[in-house]
């Protein structure tokens, strides 16, 4: 696995899991941007991958786990599904939104501004994990959408090491950390640049903590 990864950058992580922050809110996970004119950290290529945008409900359907209802609602409400092939199998997936946010995990709902865009649902089939997919799939996604979009956002649940790691690697700022406060509002802590973190809780309807 360390010789996939030569050349590659290394990254330094910061996850808030649970129990942190405990005293001030819930936490809600972590939130980046990567914003266009910010670097595409180089990344060796790997032998015979092959990112798709894919427009067919049944076929993403089947890819995700999902209901062909589900995805058909996903692919008309401005989401567009991409799939990583690995000489041809399909090995991992994700979606970028254009519109409408919906974020689950914390019961959140909110519209994009104007040239924004989300990138969510992301899975990497487990015996392809930890080869470099993920990142490699969200740069060809940075890549085919960044004429069109100026910011991409992109968030993980508290503790989701994994997923921080590509998503680092991939070239996004640690926007902040998010916390669920009583009355369920919503708070981001900057993780770094200030200017990033309060466009990114502008962007989610939440206050900024500092
Ligand atoms: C998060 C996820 C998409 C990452 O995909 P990936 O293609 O494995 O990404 P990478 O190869 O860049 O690996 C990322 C990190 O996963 C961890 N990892 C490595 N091997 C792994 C394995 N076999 N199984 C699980 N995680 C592994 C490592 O921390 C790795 O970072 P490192 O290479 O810097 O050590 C994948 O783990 C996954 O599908 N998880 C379940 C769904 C999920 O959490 N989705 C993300 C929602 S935001």
């Amino acid at each position: 696995m360390a010789d996939e990864h030569a050349g590659e950058r290394p990254v330094a992580v910061s996850v808030a899991g649970p129990g942190q922050h405990d005293a001030l809110g819930q936490p809600g996970g972590s939130w980046y941007g990567w914003w266009r004119g910010d670097p595409l950290p180089a990344l060796p290529p790997l032998d015979g991958l092959a990112v798709e945008r894919m427009d067919d409900a049944r076929v993403i359907a089947a890819i995700a786990g999902l209901s062909e209802d589900e995805a058909h609602r996903r692919l008309t409400t401005g989401n567009r599904a991409y799939v990583a092939r690995i000489h041809g199998a399909a090995v991992a997936h994700g979606w970028s939104a254009t519109h409408t946010v919906e974020i689950g995990e914390i019961s959140l709902t909110f519209t994009l501004p104007p040239g924004d865009h989300y990138l969510w649902a992301f899975a990497t089939a487990p015996d392809w994990r930890g080869r470099g997919i993920y990142p490699r799939l969200l740069h060809a996604i940075l890549r085919a959408e960044m004429d069109e979009a100026a910011r991409f956002w992109i968030g993980h649940e508290p503790g989701n090491t994994a997923s921080a790691r590509g998503i680092l690697k991939a070239g996004f700022t640690h926007a902040g950390d998010l916390l669920l406060l009583p009355g369920g509002r919503l708070a981001l802590v900057p993780a770094g640049p200030l200017e990033r973190a309060r466009a990114g809780a502008d962007v989610l309807g939440a206050a900024l903590h500092v």
